[in-house]
């Protein structure tokens, strides 16, 4: 999904800007544009592709053969993740237009302009004309109009005029010293620096200039200006910087300043090759932090703060909804699966993009859990809306601190496994099923579990990064397996009771990162019509560890292999009987059932990252792919 980066200070803007952006490419995005303002007005480049192809632009190596620098002390840039209207120059964003008095207005958005074709229309008739295919081109337009000298104004009137989701960061050459932002449904971030302000998507581009930042809300409007009280003296006068917060309505609000919890060597390549393959192999330590502090093995139990307030309401929960997207959704699937299997619970997961718009029924004493890695995603910020108007108590198991979703709940749990920068979510996943785990353990041990059963899943939690970290040693002889397989187009991934959401998330890892086709469903669906699919040499991926339907999984290796197909199984450490039957075994170390999806994933992730490698994608930004679907 599309990036903003915004600054306005003291310092040389362009290389900031174009940092920013680089710091945000992992978000997904198809071209990319920088405005400057200057004391000589202001400069706009576009460009479609990488962000390098824009820095090629506007920062020569050649030192621009004489050319006047592209730079300033003001600018906003972006990645544009296309909604209407094909990845082009045109397209890119900032859109600019002249305003009535001759100045010159330029905008950078992310979300979607519902209501932009009436408006389009209206500006038209005013005698305005478009260059671009885009929604966003009309705030730009219409902001131009608006404008009388007053960005700010202009902005706040342009935006009761809007529907839809916006984050938008705007200048005006008229005002070199002003960044005027605001937000609807998009994130949008402030970074309170030094002598000046730096607005982003998220705080990965805000970190290097500052730790402190605020969060805007839907609604709301930011005045951001930095520069020198009196620029008649010699000296300049002493350096200013002044920030506002307001409603559209010019309403003032205030926001507390919050520290931004990411580092940035968290965010940093180090020697890996991918950001993928760092997360992957950063398990073990990432689930250490997912976990720490919240098993009390003295007392024999879970500790989850953010449960506090709300821990009454969660006992007499009649009904848990879980719900997010792609491999979110997956991760609520084993959710599902937990809070009936061992806090013997209603539950049900959904996919927020049917759940919001099926009018969907909540009693009394549902809670619903929205699960995402950004807290950004718009479907699911959606769902939970809805059940929260409808009475539902409203938690969220979000990985990003401050984020729209984590501020919309009653309560939640933050994975804390640290900012996931690979569009394909690995670590997150894990996160998210290690706290849906802990969650249970918590309302399943206020309920029916035992003393002995909570202190054995916890025993068991508390092993798991090592039994990750034994799984991830395999790497090497899962790069050998797939080596051999990566040129089939077609894979289907089968497996049982807590294992079939792993079977859908690991055929959505193959999927969006190698772009091989894959299928993922439970392994006795596959009698019901996909067997037809299995030809000689097709890859079929089993989840076939030691547990209650091990046999009728071992049945479905027996079909498949008797149709020609090859058989990959991922299978629990010590489990002579699987290798005559596949021809390929990942090993796992034998847990129990309930916690598998754990162990099992793992191979999945690297079978994922390894056919991408050997087929030559980029993986950290798979093609068509955004890290957080901010648009719906
Ligand atoms: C998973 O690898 C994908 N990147 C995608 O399915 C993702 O899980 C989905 O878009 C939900 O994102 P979220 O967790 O940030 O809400
Ligand atoms: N809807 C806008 C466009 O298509 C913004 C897309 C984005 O969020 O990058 O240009």
């Amino acid at each position: 999904m599309c990036g903003i980066v915004g600054y306005v200070g003291n310092k040389s803007v362009t290389p900031l800007l174009i940092e920013g952006l680089k710091r945000l490419e992992y978000r997904g995005y198809d071209s990319a544009g920088i405005a400057v303002v200057n004391d000589h007005g202001m400069r706009v480049s576009r460009s479609v592709g990488r962000v390098s192809v824009l820095e090629s632009n506007v920062m020569p190596t050649d030192g621009g053969n004489g050319v006047e620098p592209f730079d300033g002390c003001l600018g906003i840039a972006h990645t544009r993740w296309a909604t209407h209207g094909e990845p082009s120059e045109a397209n890119a964003h900032p859109h600019t237009c002249q305003t009535r008095c001759g100045n010159t207005v330029a905008v950078v958005h992310n979300g979607i302009i519902e209501n932009y074709a009436t408006l389009r229309q209206y500006l038209t008739k005013k005698g305005y004309h478009f260059t671009s295919e885009t929604d966003t081109e009309v705030l730009a337009v219409l902001i131009a109009e608006l404008y009388e000298g007053d960005l700010e104004s202009a902005v706040q009137t342009a935006l009761r005029e809007v529907r839809g989701a916006y984050a938008i960061a705007v200048v005006c050459n008229r005002e070199p010293h002003t960044l005027v932002c605001a937000r609807k449904g998009s994130p949008l971030l402030i970074g309170l620096a030094d002598k000046s302000y730096v607005v982003a998507s998220d705080a990965s581009a805000i970190i290097e200039h500052t730790t402190q930042a605020i969060t805007l809300d839907d609604y709301q409007v930011a005045k951001l200006c930095a520069g020198m009280e009196d620029k008649t003296t010699a000296d300049g006068g002493p350096w200013s910087v002044d920030f506002k917060t307001t409603t559209i309505d010019n309403l003032p609000v205030t926001h507390e300043v919050r520290e931004l919890e990411i580092g940035l060597e968290q965010i940093e390549l180090g020697d890996y090759p991918h950001y993928m393959l760092k997360e992957i192999m950063e398990q073990p330590e990432s689930i250490r932090n997912c976990l720490r502090g919240r098993i009390d093995q003295r007392e024999n139990r879970v500790v989850l703060g953010g449960l506090g307030e709300v821990s009454r309401q969660l006992v007499h929960a009649k009904r848990f909804i879980l719900t997010g997207q792609g491999t979110a959704y997956h991760a609520g699937l084993i959710g599902e699966y937990l809070i009936q299997d061992l806090a013997k619970t209603p539950a049900h997961s959904e996919y927020a993009s049917e759940f919001r718009y099926r009018n969907p029924l909540i009693e009394e004493n549902t809670a619903i859990i929205a699960i995402s890695q950004s807290g950004e995603t718009a479907d699911t910020l959606a769902a939970l809306h809805e059940a929260k108007d409808r009475g539902a108590l409203a938690l969220g198991v979000v990985n990003t601190a401050g984020s729209t979703i984590s501020r919309e709940t009653d309560a939640g749990v933050y994975l804390h496994v640290g900012p996931e920068i690979g569009v394909a979510s690995t670590k997150a996943f894990v996160g998210q099923v290690v706290v849906l785990t802990l969650m249970t353990l918590y309302l399943g041990r206020r309920k029916f579990l035992s003393q002995e059963a909570l202190q054995s899943h916890l025993a068991q939690l508390e092993r798991l990064p090592q039994h990750i970290a034994t799984v991830l040693e395999q790497s090497d002889h899962i790069r050998g397996c797939v080596e051999r397989w990566v040129d089939r187009d077609n894979w289907l991934f089968l497996g049982r009771g807590y294992n079939y959401p792993v079977a859908l998330e690991g055929a959505l890892k193959l999927k969006e990162i190698s772009y091989i086709h894959a299928e993922g469903m439970p392994a006795a669906e596959m009698k019901h019509g996909p067997i037809a699919l299995i030809d000689d040499g097709m890859p079929v991926v089993f989840i076939a560890t030691q547990g209650s339907q091990y046999d009728k999984v071992m049945s479905n290796i027996e079909e498949v292999k008797a149709r020609g197909g090859t058989i990959i199984a991922v299978a629990t450490q010590g489990d002579r009987e699987i290798h005559r039957y596949a021809d390929s075994v990942f090993e796992v170390p034998d847990v129990p059932e309930a916690l598998q999806p754990l162990v099992t994933v793992i191979p999945l992730q690297l079978v994922a990252y390894h056919a991408a490698v050997l087929r030559g994608l980029d993986v950290d930004k798979p093609r068509n792919l955004a890290k957080s679907v901010t648009v719906e």
